[in-house]
C-alpha cells in the first residue's frame, strides 16, 4: 500500500521556531518527494526481475540501493518536523538521566548536537543503543542514507541540508542552528523517551 505523506500544516504561522512559512513550505514540498519517490520504489521492486542481480548495474539492484535513501528522506524529515514547533522546552527526568548518563551532562549533548550540525551536510540524528543502553549522536549524511549506526532507537533529528534554512538565514548557519535546537518540541521528545521503556533504566 502507498505510504502517504504527513501533514505539518500546524508548523506555520511561526510555530516553528526561526523558520517562515516559505522556508517550510519549500521544504514539506521536497519530503513529500521523497515519499513519492519510495512508493514508486517500492512498487517497482515489488515486480522487478530477481534472476540477474549485479554490482555493476541491475534494475532490481538499483532499486535496492536507492530504496535507503527514499526511505530515510522520508522517516527523518518527518520526525524532523515533528520534533520542531511549540511544545515544552524541558527534559522529562528520564531524559534528562539518560542524557547526563551518555554525554555527562544536557550542555555537553548541546555542545556536541551543535558541533555535529555546523560540520554538516546532513543530519543530526541523536539514537538510544539497545547494545549498551547510551545515546549517541550521529551525523547522518551523503543522502539520508550513510551515516545511522544500526541497533538504535531515533530520538531527534534535526536537518542541516542548506534546504532546510537557507531561504530564511542564507550562509548564517549558525542562527539556524541554535534556533532548531532551543526550538526542540519536548513534548515530542519526551515521549520517544518514554517508548524506551525498561530499555533506558541500566
Ligand atoms: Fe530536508
Amino acid at each position: 500500500m502507498a505510504r502517504e505523506p504527513k501533514n505539518f500544516d500546524n508548523l506555520l504561522g511561526g510555530n516553528a521556531k526561526g523558520l517562515s512559512d516559505l522556508q517550510l513550505k519549500a521544504h514539506f514540498t521536497l519530503y513529500q518527494g521523497y515519499v513519492k519517490k519510495l512508493n514508486e520504489i517500492r512498487e517497482k521492486l515489488g515486480a522487478a526481475d530477481r534472476s540477474a542481480p549485479n554490482y555493476s548495474y541491475n534494475e532490481y539492484s538499483e532499486l535496492k540501493r536507492r530504496e535507503p535513501v527514499a526511505y530515510n528522506g522520508t522517516v527523518l524529515h518527518e520526525m524532523y518536523f515533528e520534533n520542531l514547533g511549540n511544545g515544552s522546552t524541558a527534559a522529562s527526568e528520564g531524559a534528562k538521566k539518560l542524557i547526563d548518563q551518555s554525554f555527562g551532562s544536557y550542555d555537553a549533548w548541546m555542545a556536541d548536537s551543535k558541533a555535529i550540525l555546523m560540520s554538516a551536510h546532513g543530519w543530526l540524528v541523536t539514537v538510544f543503543d539497545y547494545s549498551d543502553g547510551k545515546l549517541y549522536n550521529n551525523l547522518v549524511r551523503t543522502e539520508h542514507d550513510v551515516g545511522l549506526f544500526a541497533n538504535v532507537h531515533v530520538i531527534v533529528a534535526v536537518d542541516a541540508w542548506e534546504h532546510a534554512y537557507f531561504a530564511d538565514y542564507q550562509t548564517k548557519k549558525a542562527d539556524y542552528v541554535a534556533n532548531a535546537l532551543s526550538g526542540l518540541n519536548w513534548d515530542v521528545l519526551n515521549a520517544r523517551f518514554a517508548q524506551l521503556g525498561g530499555h533506558a533504566a541500566k
